[in-house]
This record gives structure tokens, C-alpha cells and sequence, in this order.
């Protein structure tokens, strides 16, 4: 009893802070949800970028970017002839990334606020739309990747990490990888690789069907 009480006073307390902060602020403690200490163990992210098979120039979106987990190290990859557009809907994470784009000197990472059906960005700007535990936020999967063609580059692809299932909060916040691919296909893409190295997740990479981006179609 005495433990319930202490979290919550805690999450209290962490509540408090995120609704009196400025955005940057609001921003790194919402990070903390995303990010608890041992992810790396799990999340292999440099594993995962690897995966990717960027080069230096291309260009990425990290669409539901949060705290930048995953934008930083791709950044890097990517290097200064690259992008990395950090996509979210949360001004507040969007503040922080940028906060840390500046302070890490990755001028190649640009901030898009972006609407919950779209990524917001220019046709043709991207090579790679990339996604991590993001899959099951999307209203609706299917037409938001039906839309998201016209942003690929010809020969794009989208990779898609997701929590294969699980119970409770997992399930909440997963998607099985066959509905994954249900949905894509759906939305004119056709699965080209998986990746089987995550112990909880599903990585699985799609290119748009016929190997060509359809800008405008
Ligand atoms: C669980 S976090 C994942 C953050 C990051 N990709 C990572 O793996 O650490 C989900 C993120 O998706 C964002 N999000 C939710 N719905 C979205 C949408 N429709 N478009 C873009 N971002 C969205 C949330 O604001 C949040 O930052």
C-alpha cells in the first residue's frame, strides 16, 4: 500500500512539473516515458539503423520522433548532406529534439509538427519514412500510408519497429505484424524484408508495390 501511495505521489509530483514547465522541459520529462534506462538493452537501436541501410545524403523521416531515440543516430548516418525531418504531433517533444539538434550539432535534423493523418511533408522529400512504436497510435494505418506514397522519393521504402503483442499495457501499445502487413498492403506496398534480431518487436521494411514511388496517385 505504502509503495501505490509513493508512485503515485510520484507521478504526482512528475505531473505537476510537465504542466508547469516551458516546452523544452515538458518536452525532456515526457522523453522519460519513452526512454526508461535499460532500452538499449532491448532496443538495440544502433542494430536497428544499421538494419535501415542508409547512406550519407539520404533522407528520413522519423514520424512519432518523441524524444529523438532513434532521430540522433540516424542523423548521424545520414550525415550534414542528409535530413532527418523529427515528425510528431507533440509540440512540446518537437521543442526538445530541436533543443538536442542544436546541442549535439546536427543542423541535418528538422522539427515538423505534423497532423495525426499525414506526415506534413513535401512530395518526393524522403527516401525513408521510419516509425518506432508509433504503428498503433494511427487512427486509421491504411490510408495514412495510402497518403504517405506521394512523400517517398522514387525506390522509398517505409520501416515499420512495433510491439508484437503482450499483455496489458503491451497489448495496448501493440500491433501484430501481420496486421501490420494487412495494412500496408492495403495502402499499395509490399513487404521486402524482415528483421528478426528484436526480442518484443516486429521490424519489417516495405517498399511501395511495383518498386517505384507513386508521387501524386
Ligand atoms: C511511444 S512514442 C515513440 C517515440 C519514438 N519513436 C521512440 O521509439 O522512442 C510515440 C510517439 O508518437 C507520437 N505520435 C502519436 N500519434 C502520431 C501521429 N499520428 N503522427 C505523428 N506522431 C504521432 C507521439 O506524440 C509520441 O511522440
Amino acid at each position: 500500500m505504502k509503495w501505490v501511495l509513493l508512485v503515485l505521489a510520484f507521478a504526482g509530483l512528475v505531473g505537476i512539473a510537465i504542466a508547469c514547465s516551458g516546452p523544452v522541459t515538458r518536452g525532456a520529462l515526457k522523453r522519460l516515458m519513452y526512454e526508461e534506462p535499460s532500452r538499449d538493452r532491448w532496443q538495440r537501436p544502433q542494430q536497428v539503423v544499421e538494419a535501415l541501410e542508409l547512406a550519407p545524403g539520404d533522407r528520413v523521416a522519423d514520424v512519432g520522433a518523441g524524444g529523438g531515440y532513434f532521430t540522433y543516430p540516424i542523423a548521424e548516418v545520414v550525415g550534414e548532406g542528409g535530413k532527418v525531418y523529427a515528425v510528431d504531433i507533440d509540440t512540446s517533444l518537437l521543442a526538445y529534439v530541436a533543443h538536442q539538434a542544436e546541442k549535439r550539432g546536427l543542423p541535418q535534423i528538422e522539427t515538423v509538427e505534423a497532423p495525426e493523418d499525414g506526415p506534413g511533408l513535401p512530395d518526393a522529400s524522403v527516401d525513408l519514412i521510419f516509425l518506432a512504436n508509433v504503428f498503433h497510435h494511427l487512427p486509421a494505418p491504411d490510408r495514412y500510408f495510402a497518403g504517405a506514397r506521394r512523400v517517398l522519393r522514387p525506390g522509398g521504402r517505409v520501416a515499420i519497429v512495433e510491439l508484437a503483442g503482450g499483455r496489458g499495457f503491451h497489448k495496448a501499445h501493440s500491433t501484430p505484424p501481420e496486421e501490420i502487413k494487412a495494412q500496408l498492403e492495403k495502402a499499395g506496398y509490399a513487404l521486402a524484408e524482415t528483421h528478426d534480431f528484436l526480442e518484443h518487436q516486429s521490424f519489417l521494411v516495405f517498399e511501395v508495390r511495383g518498386g517505384r514511388s507513386e508521387v501524386g496517385s
